[in-house]
């Protein structure tokens, strides 16, 4: 059975279909890219999954359970992280406040027993702690760890993000355009992150991406979508040789330019 399935899912905004029947299904260890022109509707699907807009129609499963009608707050428990598109971390906080931060869904201790600092809460502190360290030591991040977001370089912080999202321990990480706005050297980076959390953390990543030179390098399936329809899936060779995807590209589709 897939990780995760997305089955014929929809949002309507008025007379928006920002999604319209989209269905795919991702493997559990895989990397898997959902590409598309700008306001193709790839975030939100994302939205969808995450479970911050209510589906117009269609259904969900993760892991062998149906998420469709599970609330937002119900979806990063179940081991499902994710970063934004536009980057959302605490300025004013470090890099190590802000991936504690990650870890908040797993607390397990109420405010009482924070307040006495039972021993259990110091166990979990400590589990915290060790994940969070882990997590700065698989991005490099040592060098950040005490310093404020707000000072940090644009390609730190996408890291740092991302960093936020693996703190959770995750079986599934959705990235939204983990290489937007970062320089060649970083992009590649990001593909050599993607490919060890498949292999040393064992995670499964679906991402949105418009670098074609990181999808081709990191996925193993991708969708394509545009005006919130399906248009084509498979490898990335195919996909990218499919008539109706170069079309969409091109600011016109297969239908309008027959
Ligand atoms: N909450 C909302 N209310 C109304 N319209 C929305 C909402 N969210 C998204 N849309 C619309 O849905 C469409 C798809 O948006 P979406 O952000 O998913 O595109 P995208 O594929 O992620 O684009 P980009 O590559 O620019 O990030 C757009 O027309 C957008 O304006
Ligand atoms: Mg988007």
């Amino acid at each position: 059975m897939s990780l995760l399935k997305a089955e014929d899912i929809a949002v309507h905004f008025g007379g928006v279909k920002a999604v319209d029947g989209v269905s795919f299904e991702v493997e559990a260890g895989e990397v898997f890219a959902i590409i598309g022109p700008n306001g193709a509707g790839k975030s939100t699907i994302f939205n969808l999954i995450s479970r911050i807009y209510p589906l117009t129609k269609g259904r969900i499963w993760f892991d062998g359970q149906e998420i469709t009608g599970l609330r937002a707050h119900q979806i990063a428990p179940l081991g499902i992280a994710r970063t934004f598109q536009n980057i959302e971390l605490f300025d004013h906080s470090t890099v190590l406040q802000n991936l504690l931060m990650g870890r908040h869904t797993h607390r397990r201790t109420n405010f009482l027993q924070d307040i006495l600092f039972l021993p259990k809460v110091r166990r979990e502190e400590h589990l915290h702690r060790h994940r969070v360290e882990e997590v700065i030591e698989f991005l490099e991040l040592e060098a950040y760890r005490n310093k404020m977001i707000a000072g940090l370089p644009y390609g730190v912080r996408k890291v740092v993000e991302i960093g936020r999202a693996l703190a959770l321990g995750p079986k599934l990480i959705l990235l939204d355009e983990p290489a937007s706005g970062l320089s060649v050297e970083e992009s590649q980076e990001v593909a050599f992150w993607i490919e060890d959390m498949r292999r040393e953390m064992g995670l499964t990543v679906l991402m949105v991406e418009h670098d074609m030179g990181l999808v081709t390098a990191v996925a193993d399936r991708v969708l394509a979508v545009a005006n919130g329809r399906p248009l084509a899936q498979g490898t990335p060779a195919e996909v990218q040789a499919d008539p109706e995807v170069q079309a969409a590209y091109l600011g016109t589709t297969a239908e309008a330019a027959a």
